[in-house]
């Protein structure tokens, strides 16, 4: 286990008197056309913090939050505004291509996945390179390239089409943080 995986896993197995929400590394706006200020205020604002408000006054399951305030930790900072081409490169582009060939192939794949899970949850790189997928929220010591695949990630800009959202989030993935991950 590595230094990232060890201090996931303590992440993890404790419970902090209180838990916080990661800033964003960008404006609401950064993420349009992909993602709107709209998504994000509700999203981020209300949803994301959300767990953590609800952890730290006690309130709901505690486990739920702390698990739904560390995937949003790694989700939001791991997007940037859209910009170009934004392949991937690095470690995480050498991973996607020892496992799936091409960065098609691995989209493809990760699609097939993601369109499988029934109801809310998460589908993600793994930092071993398979694509696995999280019921509703649990944390996770080994996620490399995180997608919220819960409906409120999508609804406000693709209604009901989870494809187009999927298709549209390659473009806002800031792969030096995947990288980060490796
Ligand atoms: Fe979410």
């Amino acid at each position: 286990m590595d230094i990232r995986e060890t201090i996931d896993l303590v992440e993890a197995t404790t419970r902090p008197a209180k838990l916080e929400t990661t800033p964003l590394p960008y404006t609401h706006k950064a993420l349009e056309p992909v993602m709107s200020a709209e998504t994000i205020e509700y999203h981020y604002e209300h949803l994301a913090k959300g767990y953590a408000k609800k952890y730290n006054a006690g309130e709901g399951n505690a486990n739920f939050n702390r698990a739904g305030n560390f995937l949003h930790n790694k989700f939001f900072p791991q997007l940037r505004a859209p910009k170009g081409a934004n392949r991937p490169r690095g470690a995480v582009l050498e991973l996607i291509e020892s496992k799936f060939k091409t960065y098609e192939d691995f989209k493809i794949a990760f699609k097939e996945v993601a369109m499988a899970i029934q109801g809310s949850g998460w589908c993600y790189l793994s930092t071993s390179g398979q694509i696995k997928t999280i019921p509703n929220h649990q944390v996770r010591t080994d996620i490399c390239v995180l997608v919220d695949w819960w409906e409120h990630a999508f609804a406000l800009d693709y209604e009901w089409d989870k494809e187009k959202y999927l298709d549209n989030i390659w473009k806002i993935i800031n792969w030096d943080v995947c990288n980060e991950r490796l």
